[in-house]
């Protein structure tokens, strides 16, 4: 992961303040919006891959939050919220760390060089990596111990497994709103000036 290059970023678009993109930051989004991304011409296999792999880290947290409410319910038995979760939970954080780290070296610094005018979106992005690392550290801390509580046997095994979710739901808000300006930010630069031109 890189150092943050700006420091200096107001708090207000820090990853669990912000609302959305600041509007200085939408221009290509304007001539690329959302709704047309699927259709565009430059479209291509390096997008789908890119958007595939924000849809799996979304599934995978719906999964993480499925799985523990219906252990908390009583719905699943909690040996095998425990199988079923721990196999998720560490191919999720497995794959993010991944993902974040060929975005730092490799998409950032590729997109910038093609949209310098985006280089606040890009510390905004920077910002946030550190913001769902630090929750994901917390994340792992929190199911690692829950799992490890309940091979213990705790007395009350659905307090570990209520406070996991409770860091889920935490992780989640953040991770949505990640993704979703990072793929205002990445999408619009794709399309406009070709997958080609990424040199990845
Ligand atoms: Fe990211
Ligand atoms: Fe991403």
């Amino acid at each position: 992961m890189t150092a943050p290059q700006s420091p200096n970023l107001p708090p207000e678009l820090a990853l669990d303040q912000r609302p959305g993109l600041p509007e200085d930051l939408r221009f290509l989004l304007g001539d690329y919006p959302r709704l047309i991304w699927g259709d565009h011409p430059n479209f291509g296999p390096t997008t789908r891959f890119y958007l595939d792999r924000h849809a799996m880290f979304r599934e995978a947290m719906t999964v993480m939050t499925r799985l523990t409410d219906e252990a908390l319910d009583g719905a699943k038995p909690v040996g095998r919220w425990s199988n079923e979760f721990g196999r998720i939970a560490g191919f999720f954080l497995q794959q993010l760390h991944g993902h974040h780290q060929i975005e730092d070296m490799h998409y950032f610094p590729a997109l910038l060089k093609l949209q310098p005018r985006l280089q606040r979106g890009f510390d905004i992005l920077d910002r946030d990596h550190h913001a769902i690392h630090d929750a994901l550290d917390r994340f792992q801390a929190g199911a690692v111990g829950a799992l490890n509580a309940l091979q213990a046997g705790p007395s009350d095994p659905k307090r570990p497994m209520a406070e996991v979710l409770e860091e889920l739901r935490r992780m989640d808000r953040l991770m949505d709103r990640h993704l979703f300006d990072e793929e205002e930010i990445v999408i619009p630069i794709m399309l406009d000036a070709g997958e080609d031109s990424l040199g990845l």
